[in-house]
């Protein structure tokens, strides 16, 4: 097995990203039947939370912090559900720039290379491996861009700017350039968190004319059932007749949508082999 790996990025908080890599990761592994990893390099650990509420873990064991210690992931596996496991984080691994420090002193690329080199051998166990960062121009988002195939940037159209998703584009080009590093944008994925909200057409025609067909047809748009996954976990409920429930499938399609153009993008791109950088 060759696992690829996202990383779900915008140098902006509140913009949909953990519920991009959680919804995401379900998708892959409940309805495409991936084996399917989620990283949480998030001290925040929102994406553990609520990856553990889907899974019924009362406690979470491991976690990232000990692997980066140990300089060992594989045993840090905490398992979800059939064909979805996580490694969660914890506030701890806030220090993890003091640990790149210590044990890579005066080498900064073997600091931001260190998710890369833990994450090979589980390239081998899994189809697909998504990392979710906090929003910072830091460690995290470093090692998480240098460990990655493709990036999956969040768009919030309701910001009326692009200002967080071209940062990150930006940062990522600089990564390529700066380390000869393989990268690519899979895909921009507009979301749209107010309720009641309209999609704000200008700044989704904006993106299109400077991103193309990077910027995906479906639009996530805010749903309450979503929101509830944050407290209760991600779920499909069956009523009493055993049909079910439709605003968990309504949460489940759009997501379905997402991944679907995401696999359309990555397969145009393994086509050409030679990956190209179109920004
Ligand atoms: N499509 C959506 N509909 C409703 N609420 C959403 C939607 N996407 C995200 N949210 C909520 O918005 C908040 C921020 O989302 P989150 O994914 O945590 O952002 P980030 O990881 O970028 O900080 C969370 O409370 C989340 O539940
Ligand atoms: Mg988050």
């Amino acid at each position: 097995m060759n696992g690829k790996v996202y990383v779900v990025g915008n140098f902006k908080g509140g913009v949909g990203k953990t519920k991009t890599v959680t919804m995401l990761a379900y998708t892959s592994a409940v309805y495409n039947h991936e084996k399917t990893l989620v990283i949480d390099l998030d001290p925040q650990a929102n994406a553990s939370s609520v990856l553990a509420k889907t899974g019924g873990i009362d406690t979470i064991e491991k976690n990232v912090y000990d692997g980066f210690l140990q300089e060992d992931l594989q045993n840090q596996i905490t398992p979800v559900m059939e064909n979805l496991d996580m490694i969660s984080a914890v506030t701890q691994f806030r220090n993890l720039p003091k640990l790149l420090m210590s044990k890579f002193p005066n080498d900064d690329l073997a600091q931001i290379s260190y998710l890369d080199k833990l994450i090979q051998p589980l390239k081998e166990t899994y189809d697909s491996i998504y990392i979710d960062v906090p929003p910072t121009i830091s460690d995290f988002s470093d090692n998480a861009m240098m460990a990655a195939d493709y990036c999956i940037i969040v768009l919030q159209t309701q910001e009326l700017s692009l200002d967080g998703a071209q940062t990150y584009i930006d940062y990522m080009q600089y990564l390529i350039n700066t380390y000869d590093k393989d990268l690519q944008v899979l895909g921009i994925v507009p979301c749209m968190l107010r309720p009641g909200g309209r999609v704000d057409d200008k700044v989704l025609a904006d993106a299109k004319g400077k991103y193309g067909n990077n910027v995906l047809d479906t639009i996530v748009k805010y749903q309450e059932r979503l929101k509830v996954y944050d407290v209760e976990g991600i779920q499909l409920k069956t009523n009493a007749s055993k049909t079910p429930d439709q605003w968990d499938l309504k949460a489940h399609k759009v997501f379905k949508d997402v991944l679907n153009e995401l696999d359309e993008h990555e397969q145009e791109f393994e086509e050409v082999g030679g990956k190209v950088n179109g920004n």
